[in-house]
């Protein structure tokens, strides 16, 4: 459903990511690791159309459900963001808007991309909130975001993007700032939403603990290049990269359980 063909990304002229290849099923997890500056924010921000910084993809393809998006309007991307494709980041709290609560800018949301009265859009929002496991959801619609813990905002992060069932589901980072605890229960409540929604999902995560537990497949990244890739297995039991190997040996526990 997701096709990335041999894409360079260049800021300003500059070629950041190289020749980065990646096929994604429905339903599929895909995991892109590396250490930082390797460029997979890079990568998921060009699948989004949102490269910053005067970003560009210079070369290659990258296609969703067999469409470029490389040719995709304003409108065409207005339709896409946020109901077929969707993004989480690091910290939902950043992103939130501080000053308001956080029901008015999740009704806002959805109110953006489908027909609804604010009350609809309101029910909406708690259904999500609840599914998160987010207790009592109309007190977190009435607080403001940093009335919440770094995990219940991320959970309020997942909610909105899952809203309107996403085809994919593009998280960047979004367990890095969380305890492994809560970390490890927002990875299987992604997880349960795969299952629930059938959504592919791109991981990026510096922690190859997270791609294991959760990826069908992993993208190993350094300077702007794939330096290791394939199904789960392949990369944790049998990888040639001493890079993976390297990170694999790194790796800390998840919720006191070591995956690799
Ligand atoms: N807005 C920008 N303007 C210019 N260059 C950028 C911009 N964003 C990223 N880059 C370049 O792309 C490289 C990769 O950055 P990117 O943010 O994709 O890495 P990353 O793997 O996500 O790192 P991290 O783990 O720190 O988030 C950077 O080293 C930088 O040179
Ligand atoms: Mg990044």
């Amino acid at each position: 459903m997701l096709e990335l063909k041999n894409v360079t990304i260049s800021y300003k002229d500059r070629p950041t990511v190289k020749n980065f290849d990646l096929s994604l099923g429905q339903g599929k997890i895909c995991s892109i690791v590396g250490e930082s500056g390797s460029g997979k924010t890079t990568v998921i921000r060009a699948v989004l159309g949102l490269l910053g910084g005067g970003g560009k993809v210079t070369g290659g393809d990258i296609l969703f459900e067999g469409r470029s998006l490389l040719s995709n309007t304003k409108e065409e991307w207005r339709k896409l963001r946020g109901t077929d494709i969707s993004m989480i980041f690091q910290d939902s709290g950043a992103m939130t808007n501080q000053t308001r609560v956080i029901g008015k800018q999740f009704v806002e949301y959805i109110c953006t991309h489908e027909k609804v009265s604010k009350k609809e859009a309101w029910e909406r929002g708690i259904e999500m909130l609840e599914r998160m496991r987010l207790p009592s959801g109309d007190n977190i619609m009435k607080s403001y975001p940093f009335q919440l813990s770094g995990g219940m905002r991320q959970r309020v992060g997942i909610a909105m993007a899952m809203t309107f069932q996403p085809k994919l589901l593009l998280a960047d980072e979004p367990t890095s700032a969380l305890d492994v605890t809560t970390q490890a229960q927002i990875v299987r409540q992604m997880m349960e939403l795969r299952d629930a929604y059938k959504t592919s999902i791109i991981m990026v995560t510096h922690n190859l603990g997270v791609a294991a537990y959760m990826a069908d497949h992993i993208v190993v990244m350094k300077n702007g290049k794939i330096v290791d890739a394939g199904d789960r297995e392949q990369i944790l039991r049998h990888s040639q990269s001493e890079y993976t190997k390297n990170l694999l040996e790194a790796v800390p526990s998840l919720g006191g359980v070591r995956y690799v």
